[in-house]
């Protein structure tokens, strides 16, 4: 019996799609707990390549319940897109697919706002993914989200939507020049998915907590990571969710008590997409590289990530919030091929060494990194499947993350297929 947390320990993109699938082989469930279709995680088997934004990664285990849990802004349009693909694919996700009453719904209103904000924006962008994630947890907190379980009143959720739009509407015309959107298609739409996700509504808080007493093994699984959370990441240049380890309590209701594990998925490079302070980042040749060898494009929107070195400043701060019980570092074997590999120790701003994560972008803007360099192996490791296969620098580099987190690494992967990894 366990509960585990996965979460990325920088950007986002960490390969967490590929652990949670990895790690679901012995789970009973798996569970998202915030973000919404703004994820990519990506998951490869032989060969096929599955994308998933919504639905957990345990999906592609045929005896693992899924769960979308309350922390999650839910997108019915991208939800049954989604669906349709993993169907399509021959998964059964009969009874084993559930999404939380609590959690609340993105409406076309959202996406469009996101979008049209973005637009209006001229050096201040943030790069979102466009599908309207801030606008919806706008409204939760705003407390005037439609929830799951609104659906399922008719008259008092066509009020709650009337006012809502009316609302909407003001800012689209009155601030962005554009059309407002029609009420009636709205709600027809969203009462047909309101049938066609009812099979799938539960209180996932309590069947959760029901997996837990029962000794399951338990995933909850992050969405984007912890340098884009609102509260510790890089803001206002964030995702609106807490991807960190409190998201996962909040975001499904399960309590504190309950975890014994808690995973950094950690990149042994960084990249990010969207705009933001990035130190690290390298943006000549060598981030280049780095592109290209970790063919680093969105899984979401096919955008480029900027590229860079290892951050330990940003890692260490991560471990320290996260209080992650061991990490796993993936896509070491991007690495293989660059003769010095760097990694970034301490910031340099104004003259003074900063060795902690400054909160103001600012001043994280201008911080320009200090590095270690070390040497690489020159060697292909994607066959290694225990720690004494990999050559000896590549050994020595998982020595080294593990030296500047003060943390362990307990998986290495080295490739994207599910059995290209080392588990120490
Ligand atoms: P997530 O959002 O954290 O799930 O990560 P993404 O799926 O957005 O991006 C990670 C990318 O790296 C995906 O294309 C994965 O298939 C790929 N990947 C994961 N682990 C490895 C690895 O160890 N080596 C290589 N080369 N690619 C990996
Ligand atoms: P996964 O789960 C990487 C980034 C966007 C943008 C910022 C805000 O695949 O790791 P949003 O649409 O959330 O309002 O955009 O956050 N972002 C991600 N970057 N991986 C993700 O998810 C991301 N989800 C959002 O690029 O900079
Ligand atoms: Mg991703």
């Amino acid at each position: 019996m366990s509960v585990k947390v996965i979460i990325g320990a920088q950007w986002g993109d960490e390969g967490k799609g590929k652990l949670v699938d990895f790690l679901a082989e012995d789970a009973n469930v798996v569970a998202r707990y915030q973000g919404g279709a703004n994820a990519g995680h990506t998951v490869h088997i032989g060969d096929k390549k599955y994308i998933l934004h919504l639905i957990p990664g345990g999906i592609l285990r045929e005896n693992v319940t899924c769960i979308i849990g309350n922390g999650v802004v839910l997108d019915p349009e991208a939800f049954f897109t989604e669906l349709e693909l993993v169907k399509a694919e021959g998964i059964s996700i009969r009874d084993r697919l559930f999404i939380s009453d609590r959690a609340h719904l993105i409406l076309p209103y959202h996406k469009i706002i996101d979008q049209l904000s973005e637009k209006s924006k001229d050096t201040k962008k943030i790069g979102t993914t466009g599908r309207g994630i801030g606008p919806a947890y706008v409204d939760k907190y705003n407390r005037c989200g439609l929830r799951l379980s609104d659906l399922f009143n008719e008259s008092s959720f066509k009020v709650k939507l009337q006012e809502n739009l009316a609302a909407k509407n003001r800012v689209i015309v009155n601030e962005f020049n554009e059309d407002p959107i029609d009420f009636d298609n709205m709600f027809s739409q969203y009462m047909t998915y309101a049938g066609d996700l009812e099979p799938h509504i539960r209180d996932t808080q309590l069947l959760l907590y029901e997996a837990w007493q029962n000794g399951d093994n338990i995933i909850l699984e992050g969405a984007q990571g912890c340098l884009l959370d609102t509260d510790f990441g890089s803001y206002p240049f964030v995702t609106s969710s807490n991807p960190t380890v409190g998201g996962a309590i909040t975001g499904t209701g399960l309590p504190t008590t309950a975890i014994d594990t808690i995973i950094g998925v950690i990149k042994a490079y960084a990249t990010r997409v969207g705009s933001g302070p990035f130190p690290s980042e390298k943006t000549d040749d060598t981030g280049e590289r780095l592109r290209k060898l970790g063919h680093e494009f969105g899984a979401t929107t096919g955008r480029p990530r900027r590229c860079g070195w290892f951050d330990a400043v940003a890692a260490r701060y991560s471990v320290r919030i996260n209080g992650f019980t061991y990490l796993a570092l993936t896509k070491l074997d991007v690495l293989e091929k660059f003769p010095h590999i760097e990694v970034c120790v301490s910031y340099k701003y104004n003259n003074e060494t900063i060795s902690d994560f400054p909160a103001n972008p600012e001043i994280l803007n201008n911080c320009v990194p200090e590095t270690v360099t070390l040497p690489g192996w020159n060697e292909a490791i994607g066959h290694c499947r225990k720690f004494e296969e990999l050559p000896a620098n590549a050994q020595k580099y998982v020595k080294y993350i593990e030296e500047v987190c003060k943390t362990g690494v307990k998986y290495i992967s080295v490739g994207v297929e599910r059995n290209q990894i080392i588990v120490r």
